[in-house]
């Protein structure tokens, strides 16, 4: 794609009609999906909507500063590119790609713990700051090789999901065969086979695709055994005694990802958790789980600028980051985004989707008499009233 049609795609719901052109059905539903009825990925979207901002336009907003600080490394805009499993699928090296259009943006790339290149292969692309996520496994060694490994390969901060200890019911994947091992039909494959463009892109990068990071020594298991193992491994009935365990573990920054009470973020903070996110998975876990937005204020009111409060589910406009720094955010993480991005054109199409976030977060605080991140507080905004 040549720079001047990315450029004219003009907003990230743009981008997903894109990626949806380009994308086997299966695929496309395995990113666009979530859990069930897909309730909680709408509420995501639409609790932004809940809330109006109050323009103040005569403060004199001549320019606008978007950087923050975070960790002590500067970022240049609010938006992270948060851990996604698999992006590989979407774009050849696609954690690479993404990666290195993190890094060009001046902001955070994480690693999924389900990324189909290794920690050690995303850490020569030197984006930084890098951060690797975890979960605490049935074989707590095996989470302690994974926090050790990343340390090794340099990432800057951990982030423990916490709302994946089962895995969610994905009734677009039951329906498209998008399961493990795969059960696709013959009107899939007929889907896949009218995404050509998509199948030549892929068509060395397929061949041998596995989630590196559960790759043993010398061990050459296919991507549908390891997805079967890493499901094994999840673990319900881990707890706050693990999060003690893993605080002496890893001693750079930790976050907890998937906190929705503000009782849990009081809990992290107190075991020395340095990060919260605000998190329930895109929708893509418990269905029915509260919209982010709304659960955003009651945290951020609780944690009192201890430490970073981070979002993420359904920011699909420079407004609604806006938003939730109002709401008390530190920053926002973006999740389905980074993969319409990376699957329309690889690292320049997730640079797009930034470049978006930052147009629009940009002509937000313009348009409210805004020049500072720091400046961004809760008196912008007003609950709408619901009728
Ligand atoms: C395809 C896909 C894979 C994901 N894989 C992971 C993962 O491996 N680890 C994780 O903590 N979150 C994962 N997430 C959740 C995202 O990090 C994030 O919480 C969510 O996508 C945010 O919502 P949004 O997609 O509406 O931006 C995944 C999300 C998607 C869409």
């Amino acid at each position: 794609m040549t720079p001047e049609t990315l450029k004219k795609i003009y907003s990230i719901q743009t981008m997903r009609q894109r990626a949806r052109r380009e994308l086997p059905q299966p695929i496309f539903d395995f990113a666009d999906g979530a859990a069930e009825d897909e309730k909680t990925l709408r509420q995501n979207e639409s609790a932004f909507d809940g809330f109006s901002m109050i323009p103040r336009p005569l403060r004199g907003a001549a320019s606008r500063d978007l950087s923050i600080t975070l960790f002590g490394d500067t970022l240049a805009l609010p938006v992270l590119v948060g851990p996604t499993g698999l992006s590989g699928l979407f774009w050849p090296d696609g954690e690479r790609q993404t990666a290195l259009a993190a890094k060009a943006a001046g902001t955070v790339f994480c690693l999924s713990h389900g990324s189909t290149c290794t920690m050690e292969e995303l850490a020569t692309t030197s984006a930084s700051p890098r951060w690797m996520q975890v979960f605490i496994y049935k074989d707590r060694q095996f989470t302690e090789e994974f926090c050790r490994r990343a340390e090794a390969a340099n990432f800057d901060a951990l982030i423990l999901t916490i709302d994946n200890q089962i895995p969610g019911k994905r009734e677009r994947d039951l329906k498209n065969g998008f399961t493990i091992p795969p059960t696709f039909d013959w009107q899939a494959y007929l889907g896949m086979i009218s995404r050509y463009r998509w199948i030549w892109r892929m068509r060395h990068a397929l061949k041998g695709m596995t989630f590196g990071n559960y790759q043993r020594p010398n061990e050459t298991a296919d991507l549908s055994t390891l997805a079967a193992r890493m499901g094994e491994m999840l673990d319900p009935a881990m707890n706050w005694d693990d999060v003690k365990w893993l605080r002496r573990i890893w001693k750079k920054p930790l976050l907890i990802k998937g906190i929705l009470h503000p009782e849990d973020a009081a809990k992290a903070i107190d075991l020395g958790v340095d990060g919260i996110i605000v998190s329930n998975h895109g929708g893509r876990q418990l269905d029915g789980a509260i919209a982010t937005a709304n659960a955003l204020g009651a945290i951020a009111d609780q944690v009192k600028g201890q430490v970073p409060v981070l979002i993420d589910g359904g920011i699909r406009r420079g407004t609604d980051v806006v938003k939730a720094l109002a709401l008390g955010a530190t920053a926002c993480l973006i999740g389905r985004p980074q993969l319409w991005g990376v699957a329309v054109a690889g690292q320049a199409g997730v640079e797009r989707v930034l470049e978006i976030y930052a147009q629009e977060i940009d002509m937000a605080m313009g348009l409210c008499g805004l020049s500072r991140i720091s400046e961004i507080s809760k008196d912008l905004l007003i609950r709408r009233s619901v009728r």
